[in-house]
């Protein structure tokens, strides 16, 4: 209780300016916010009027957007010109007519949420099924937006047929034949749209010992019969089906420099590029809470860093920011659109970083709703609330924070 009061008095001296950056770093995390939740709980941010002005830190002198926003400045993430994106859903095109259109006029590339996957597009071996992703690349095509590829390898969303494959030759059969078909369906129908590829995604786990965490190989088909070596030859076979993608790595809870699975990823990335593996990218997925601090903005600029040392493009490819911890109110909003705004500065000002994503549009939308807030078995009222949409759209003071990002405002 006594942590979460400090925590409210920090917050205000930061909106005055006063908290510096290295005490971003110095948060609490999370577990004992709940009493600043209930003292702010029935005060609810509307844009843009009540909306707290911060200081950016490249330039004291001028102010974050709000409040007063003059119309002549943009007002959607795509006019600020960098490569925006959220994760989409097919079905919700269909069906939420305020979803496609705030898509479009919001963002510049999209991400297939669920379409993508396996067990979506290959349900039964060799029938491949491109029709609801087919859908969301065309909305893309039709909108002047790029699409990232997500994803060809992933132990998880597989059809059973392939985690019943057996022996080293009928996996890599049914790799192979699914990557080539995959990647060259959309090099040849959509030219030019699906820019980038998540080939790999999540292969390391951490496994708990006395001594601590260890990075590991997930257990999966692909690494059981085919070895790590699994990953090396999914990015050959895309590269080899389409030279012009971008080929990612994407993994979460891999993002600052510290860590058994941040210290595997790397070593394991490192790897692929010193054997000559056609590997462009690094993508940090970035589920995140406005409290969390794994990691810090420059913990997350370190490890940018040295992935753009290796030679790679980094990218946020699912970035969310909960509100679990914290709840929606004025605090929790308030710290999400910090959360946001310095994060994906980390990202945005590394040359290294081609793009960043939201993992949803609306926070109706959340994969987080799956599930909802829970502590221990309890479900909790408060809603994940990640995004930075309301419900109905509304631009969240957490649009603010991401939109300040985009235009070179990193808050203090
Ligand atoms: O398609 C079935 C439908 O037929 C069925 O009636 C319904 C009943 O629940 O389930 C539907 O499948 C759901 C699927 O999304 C498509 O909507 C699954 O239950 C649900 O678990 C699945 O969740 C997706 C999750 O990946 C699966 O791991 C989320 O939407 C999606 O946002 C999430 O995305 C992942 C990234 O791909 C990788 N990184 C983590 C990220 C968040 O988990």
């Amino acid at each position: 209780m006594m942590r979460s009061r400090l925590w409210v008095m920090g917050l205000a001296a930061s909106m005055s300016g006063g908290l510096g950056c290295g005490d971003e770093d110095r948060a609490p995390a999370g577990s004992e916010s709940s009493g600043a939740q209930t003292g702010v709980e029935s005060l609810q941010p509307e844009e843009p009027a009540q909306l707290i002005s911060y200081e950016c830190r490249q330039d004291p002198a001028r102010k974050s957007t709000p409040p007063g926003a003059v119309a002549s400045e943009a007002q959607s993430f795509r006019e600020t010109g960098r490569t925006v994106g959220a994760a989409v859903a097919a079905w919700r095109l269909a069906e939420d007519e305020q979803y496609g259109p705030t898509i479009a006029a919001q963002f510049n590339q999209l991400t297939a949420e669920n379409e993508m996957k396996w067990e979506s597009i290959e349900p039964e071996p060799g029938v491949f099924d491109f029709t609801a992703a087919d859908a969301l690349v065309t909305f893309a095509q039709q909108n002047g937006m790029k699409v990232r590829g997500h994803t060809l390898v992933w132990h998880s969303q597989l059809p059973t047929w392939v985690d019943e494959l057996t022996g080293a030759d009928a996996v890599r059969a049914a790799l192979t034949n699914h990557i080539q078909t995959v990647v060259a369906h959309y090099r040849d129908n959509f030219p030019g749209v699906v820019v980038a590829w998540d080939v790999v995604n999540e292969a390391l786990n951490v496994q708990q010992g006395p001594m601590g965490g260890t990075a590991i190989f997930r257990d999966s088909v692909f690494y059981r019969e085919l070895g790590e070596g699994f990953i090396a030859e999914a990015f050959q076979i895309a590269s080899a089906t389409d030279p012009d993608a971008l080929l990612f790595y994407n993994d979460f809870g891999v993002e600052g420099v510290n860590g058994a699975k941040s210290t595997g990823t790397f070593d394991m990335v490192s790897g692929l590029v010193a054997a000559g593996v056609p590997i462009h990218g690094m993508g940090f997925q970035m589920h995140t809470g406005p409290l969390d601090q794994g990691p810090g903005a420059a913990d997350f600029a370190a490890n940018i860093a040295r992935y753009a040392g290796l030679g790679l493009q980094v990218e946020i490819t699912e970035m969310d920011v909960s509100l679990c911890a914290i709840g929606g109110n004025v605090l929790g909003q308030e710290l999400q659109r910090y959360r946001y705004n310095r994060i994906l500065t980390a990202c945005l000002e590394s040359p290294a970083c081609r793009s960043v994503t939201l993992w949803g549009v609306g926070d109706a939308n959340s994969w987080l709703n799956d599930n909802g807030c829970t502590q221990g078995m309890i479900t909790l009222e408060t809603q994940p609330a990640p995004l930075a949409f309301g419900d109905t759209y509304a631009r969240k003071p957490a649009w603010w924070g991401i939109y300040d990002a985009l235009t070179g405002c990193e808050y203090q």
